[in-house]
């Protein structure tokens, strides 16, 4: 079945893998929040022996929080028009928010779910949501000063095309990508191949695989039982999006075949 799911892959209409995608997201939400009605964020986390200073209200977050923290290193956000492309609970807006200086933050998910508990938990005159999607936002070009993108790239149908390009079409020149996720190093080289090509300048890539591991146990956020995953997407598992310790994912991580990278894109001015 799952053999034959992939292989039939390709002839799954753009449109169909979009709605199954945001459907999936909707339910994961809904079983996040009933496990834990504070969750913020989405993300598996970073150990750091760095102690990063936090308010008192926001330690239960610490690991997702040292995540942006460790992505957005580099990157000065002050005074900037920030955009992030897959929000989820919003915690990394209200981070960036609070934490930083920006103008304005603006946060897009494809979860309707996910956009609905934004708005009901995060309240800054500096932060909107908007659902949408990463591939076709309909921002204007040239409106953000920064794109964040993390942990939320691996589900999209295009991403080395439309989504690169999308990013490249966001930024102003001169603006920065950060970005994080999960890969084999194949995909990896073809997004950061893809993202050169549309006009972004790498400037730097880091292996955070350890530290994501390490942090893996004590994260906030638990292990749905698989049994209530979607009838309607059979090759689906939450385990895999949790990273508990029986989920493939988990098992590749350890063994290296996936990789948790964070990189940093500067798109070219003309003439540079
Ligand atoms: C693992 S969560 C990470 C959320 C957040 N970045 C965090 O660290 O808490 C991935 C998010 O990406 C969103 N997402 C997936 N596909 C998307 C798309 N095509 N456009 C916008 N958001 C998308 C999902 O709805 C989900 O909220």
């Amino acid at each position: 079945m799952k053999y034959l799911l992939r292989k039939i892959n390709f002839l799954i209409p753009l449109w169909l893998k979009k709605r199954a995608r945001k459907l999936m997201y909707n339910k994961f939400a809904e079983t996040q929040i009933k496990l834990n009605e504070d969750i913020r964020f989405i993300n598996l986390g970073y150990h750091s022996s760095e102690k990063l200073a936090l308010l008192g209200k926001d330690e239960p977050y610490r690991l997702s929080i040292q995540l942006y923290h460790e992505l957005l290193k580099g990157i000065d956000v002050n005074g900037k028009n920030v955009l992030e492309i897959g929000c989820g609970f919003g915690g990394g807006c209200y981070y960036l928010a609070n934490y930083h200086k920006p103008e304005q933050v603006t946060g897009i998910d494809l979860s309707d779910k996910n956009i609905a508990r934004c708005i009901k938990i995060h309240n800054s005159p500096i932060i909107q949501f908007k659902e949408g999607d990463a591939e076709d936002t309909g921002f204007a070009s040239e409106s953000f000063d920064v794109i964040v993108n993390l942990e939320s790239s691996h589900g999209y149908p295009s991403r080395d095309t439309k989504f690169c390009h999308e990013v490249a079409r966001l930024l102003r020149p001169g603006g920065y990508f950060a970005y994080g996720d999960l890969f084999g190093e194949k995909q990896f080289k073809s997004f950061t191949m893809a993202l050169n090509e549309a006009g972004m300048i790498q400037l730097s890539e880091k292996d955070i695989t350890k530290e994501v591991l390490q942090a893996r146990p004590m994260l906030q956020y638990k292990s749905v039982n698989t049994d209530n995953k979607p009838f309607w997407m059979p090759l689906f598992k939450y385990k895999n999006l949790t990273v508990s310790n029986d989920s493939a994912t988990y098992k590749a991580m350890t063994e290296g075949r996936i990789r948790y990278k964070l990189f940093t894109f500067k798109k070219g001015v003309k003439d540079e």
